[in-house]
């Protein structure tokens, strides 16, 4: 596995891969790897000559009262991780190289940014496409790789692709979860032992909504309502939000008789998680995206 810490270098490579007509599979990430990004690498490998991960904590997509400094970093556990999957080329650049100078740049975003995360995080979703076009076109990928944990997420870079034409297939894989059911993520780690227990309650109350509309519910408020009363009465956490949308378009729906995504996101001291499901209109998981 080869290192590659500047951005010319990674862009020279990636321009003689285009060259010897290789695919590239890139899995973007923020480091400090857990199965979720594991499963990305892996398909990622499986579908392409080259895979790439980009550890990049970018500083554009937290506020200032994020965690950007307390997000868990661990290089080289990562890079040994990496190299076990059977990444080809890590790609770990610095921020003064990402961002020499303060962007003259700024991409606005109009659509599917002001529910879920977006309405409490200002400015994140366009941290996210800023990085993302940046390293698409340092990495020239022809598959990228997205958990659908992040499902916001997803429907954001579903939209900066075709809206911008940026010639790479988004391949998305379903959320990972612990044992107990709780959503893998890099931020579990500084959850206090007492969050810890009641963290899997955000997936449980989520499934039991998701219950709820198999067994005939259509409206959303009630099913919304469900899921906010279970992580009530079972977590100490601070409810952020819990919405039910369309899906990709995370609108809001008078009934559920499309694809939706139900999810939540709830604080606790120790870190904000967040979670989700999608189905369709029976409430059967959807697989594909
Ligand atoms: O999901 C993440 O880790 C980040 O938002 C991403 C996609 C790597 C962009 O910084």
């Amino acid at each position: 596995m080869k290192i590659i810490r500047t951005v010319s270098e990674m862009q020279n490579l990636a321009f003689s891969f285009i060259l010897e007509n290789k695919t590239v599979g890139f899995v973007p990430t923020m480091g400090f790897f857990h199965e979720g990004h594991v499963a990305l690498m892996k398909q990622a490998k499986k579908e392409n000559d080259i895979v790439i991960t980009s550890i990049f904590v970018n500083p554009l997509q937290f506020g200032p009262s994020e965690d950007y400094e307390q997000y868990p970093r661990d290089e080289e556990q990562d890079i040994m991780n990496a190299k076990d999957v059977g990444v080809d080329i890590l790609f770990i650049p610095q921020t003064q190289d990402m961002y020499p100078n303060k962007m003259v740049i700024s991409m606005d975003i109009k659509d599917r940014v002001n529910v879920l995360c977006g309405k409490t995080r200002p400015g994140h979703f366009q941290g996210v496409v800023t990085v993302l076009s940046k390293l698409f076109l340092i990495v020239q990928p022809t598959r990228t790789y997205f958990g659908r944990k992040d499902a916001q997420q997803v429907a954001v870079v579903d939209a900066l692709i075709k809206d911008l034409n940026f010639p790479v297939e988004l391949v998305t894989l379903p959320t990972i979860r612990e044992k107990d059911g709780l959503a893998k993520s890099s931020r579990n780690v500084n959850l206090r032992e007492d969050e810890r227990v009641d963290a899997p309650w955000i997936y449980k109350a989520l499934e039991y909504g998701r219950q709820v509309v198999v067994d005939g519910e259509k409206n959303p408020a009630i099913v919304v309502k469900e899921v906010l009363d279970t992580i009530d009465n079972h977590t100490n956490g601070k409810i952020d939000y819990v919405e039910l949308l369309s899906y990709p378009e995370l609108k809001p729906v008078s009934t559920v008789d499309q694809q939706v995504i139900l999810a939540a996101a709830v604080f606790f001291e120790g870190a904000r998680l967040i979670d989700n499901l999608l189905f369709d209109r029976s409430g059967e998981i959807v697989k594909h995206i």
